[in-house]
């Protein structure tokens, strides 16, 4: 579903402020494959999605998507098929649309209907469906405008968004950190559902140790823009934080330093 071969992006190349963000990135994932990614402020998890994304254009290397080679594609043709979410619950919903046209724009895309012809009743029984399933009582908010929402309702909500017409990637961008503990939880099990349900191929950015090695099916370790491990399998499960510190500083040469590690 997603290749990158020798992705390459260097920010603000031959001045004393050159930053080699993704060193020669390479990354196969299969169809429904969840992947989480851990990695110190700066190893270049944020570069990697928006690789993906197409937000920036690789220096060199390849990026298919689907099979098709969209390396040179713009973002938002690829948006049509990669759904996003940032840490700022802010970003990713119009707050002055309703709950309603929020969701109605989201399952407008990639199709030619838009808005014009008005919210059918039928799209707006399966919205009702839909944010019933997610449990924060948004089912009977339809018309509430989505300013009015809480970061964690704003959150769990774009993540229908993004996911009503199944994308062929969700890329999420530590998209709990911004929440308080219980409501990041109730996110995180929101997302392991939908993600699993639809088997959507899935690569999320995350502090919490504890949520990268226990959600999706592998782990990769960042650092210096390069992917410096790959955990999966038995060493996966059987992994602790100190064999992670140690693999860390192994392979990094660098301690982990990560201020929520032990979250
Ligand atoms: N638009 C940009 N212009 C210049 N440098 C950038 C830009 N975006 C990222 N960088 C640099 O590239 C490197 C990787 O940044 P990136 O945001 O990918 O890190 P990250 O792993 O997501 O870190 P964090 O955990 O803090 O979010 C950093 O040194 C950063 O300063
Ligand atoms: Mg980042």
């Amino acid at each position: 579903m997603l290749k990158l071969e020798n992705a390459c992006i260097t920010f603000h190349p031959n001045t004393v402020n050159e930053r080699r963000a993704l060193d020669n990135v390479n990354l196969h994932l299969k169809k429904g494959d969840f992947v989480t990614v851990i990695g110190s402020n700066g190893a270049g998890k944020s570069t990697m999605l928006n690789a993906i994304s197409g937000t920036y254009i690789i220096d060199s290397g390849y990026v298919y998507l689907d099979g098709q080679d969209v390396t040179m594609q713009k973002s938002y043709k690829r948006a049509k098929h990669i759904g996003r979410l940032f840490q700022d619950p802010l970003k990713g919903t119009a707050p002055n649309m309703t709950i309603e046209e929020n969701l109605a724009l989201a399952y407008s895309r990639g199709s030619r209907r838009g808005l014009s012809r008005g919210i059918k009743k039928s799209d707006e029984q399966m919205f009702r469906e839909q944010l019933s399933r997610l449990g924060l009582g948004l089912e009977d908010r339809l018309k509430s405008k989505v300013g009015l929402l809480s970061g964690g309702q704003r959150q769990a909500l774009t993540l229908l968004m993004a996911t009503i017409v199944t994308p062929k990637m969700l890329l999420l961008d530590e998209h709990t950190a911004a929440l308080d503990p219980k409501t990041a939880k109730q996110v995180m099990d929101i997302t392991n559902e939908i993600v699993k349900e639809n088997n959507i191929t899935t690569l999320m950015v995350t502090h919490n140790i504890k949520d990268a090695l226990h959600t999706g099916n592998k782990t990769l370790v960042m650092s210096g823009g390069k992917i410096i491990t790959v955990l999966e399998g038995e060493q996966r499960e059987n992994m602790t934080l100190e064999k992670l510190m140690k693999l860390y500083s192994d392979a990094a040469g660098d301690s982990f330093s990560d201020k929520n590690l032990l979250d």
